[in-house]
């Protein structure tokens, strides 16, 4: 599985180009697109600036020496790549397993190219397998916890440990156990519409590219 996970991560380095702002996503997958960058700015001289998505690839893209910059320091962002835990046939997915989900949407949001690199256990026919991350703020948590649990959708508080997890931003995460999400456009409105959400996991229409990596080699999903 790391090894598909690596794969995945040098192809789409292919698409990064000398004086790229790039956007670096987070997780097992991008941090080795992370690793990649590096390289390819010690092997290959080329310059490079990123915004990250996570504390976490913050840390990691320090360490190797990749110029950082906060998304509201850059007047754009060229290309942003990324893992997501679930992509359907329409390449709409789910993000947010790692908790990063709202850092991840905001850096997507405003670049210029997305691509999600997965392996071969993310591709589904219909997306919700995955447990659906919605971000919240902390003050009325109890309250959309509630609500949720009354329209069925099997709420659990994200836990770091014996505690709730507060993401990056310093909210909490609900995941929703929803099954097979028939209509992801319409729970996308519905969780928007909500007060105290900030985000959710469903990231739709926002990717062009999927680059999936499997044993038999690399395939491109394009829209
Ligand atoms: C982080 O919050 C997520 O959106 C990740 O991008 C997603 O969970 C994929 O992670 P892996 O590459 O570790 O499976």
């Amino acid at each position: 599985m790391e090894n598909l996970k690596q794969a995945a991560a040098v192809e789409a380095a292919k698409f990064v180009k000398d004086s790229m702002v790039l956007g670096l996503g987070t997780g097992s997958t991008a941090a080795y697109f992370v690793d990649e960058v590096a390289r390819l700015m010690t092997e290959e001289g080329l310059s490079i600036t990123a915004v990250t998505t996570s504390f976490e690839t913050a840390s990691q893209a320090e360490k190797l020496g990749i110029p950082l910059k906060s998304i509201d320091e850059v007047d754009h962002v060229d290309l942003t790549v990324d893992g997501a835990d679930e992509v359907d046939a329409e390449l709409n997915g789910i993000k947010g397993g790692g908790g990063a989900l709202l850092m991840e949407k905001v850096v997507a949001c405003y670049s210029r190219d997305y691509i999600w690199i997965v392996d071969d256990s993310k591709p589904c026919k219909q997306l919700g397998a995955f447990k659906l991350p919605v971000e919240v703020v902390t003050y009325g948590a109890e309250q959309l916890f509630r609500i949720f649990e009354e329209r069925g959708y099997k709420p659990s508080w994200r836990m770091r440990g014996d505690e709730r997890l507060l993401t990056d931003m310093k909210n909490l995460i609900i995941d929703l156990d929803l099954g097979v999400i028939k209509e992801p456009e319409k729970l996308a409105d519905e969780l928007k519409s909500m007060c105290g959400v900030v985000e959710h996991g469903l990231f739709i229409n926002m990717v062009k590219k999927v680059i999936v990596a499997s044993s038999e080699g690399i395939k491109i999903l394009e829209k």
